[in-house]
């Protein structure tokens, strides 16, 4: 049975771009309930770790230095059918494919830099939640 919370960061382009108020103002509108929030920075080791699923991809290092280069904001929302809902609010992984009116559309400049990153699934959403948060952060 499908969870009601997902995992996301505004990445370091959104952030560097003046996007975070914008960005949360949307995905609240949207009826997401903000269980946890944070300014934070990953380090090199940390943005490895977390994107290790894709280790072996040739997009591997450019992806790792771009997250780790400033601060992002870490958020885990609540919805019903958050995970997919959420997948549909910010779009596809490359703007130029994403639907009008979606994050990615609206504040993403390049599939490499896209502006938001959203779970792909209930057990990731966990995981990736659980790597950026310790339970009395969540509310
Ligand atoms: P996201 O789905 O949030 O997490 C993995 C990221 O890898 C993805 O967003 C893109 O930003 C990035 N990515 C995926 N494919 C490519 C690619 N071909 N070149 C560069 N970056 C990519």
């Amino acid at each position: 049975m499908a969870t009601n919370r997902t995992f996301t960061m505004i990445k370091p382009d959104a952030v560097e771009n003046g996007h975070i108020g914008a960005i949360l103002e949307k995905i609240t509108a949207s009826g997401f309930r903000i269980v946890a929030l944070k300014l934070t920075q990953m380090t090199v080791a940390d943005a490895k770790e977390f994107y290790a699923v894709h280790s072996e991809r040739p997009f591997y290092g450019e992806l790792v230095e771009f997250m780790s280069r400033g601060p992002i904001v870490a958020a885990i929302l609540e919805k019903e059918n958050a995970v997919e809902d959420f997948r549909t609010l910010i779009g596809a992984t490359n703007p130029a494919d994403a639907a009008e009116g979606t994050i990615r559309k609206l504040y993403a400049t390049s599939l490499g830099e896209n502006a938001v990153h959203g779970s792909d699934s209930d057990e990731n959403a966990a995981i990736e939640g659980a790597f950026h948060f310790s339970g009395r952060e969540l509310f």
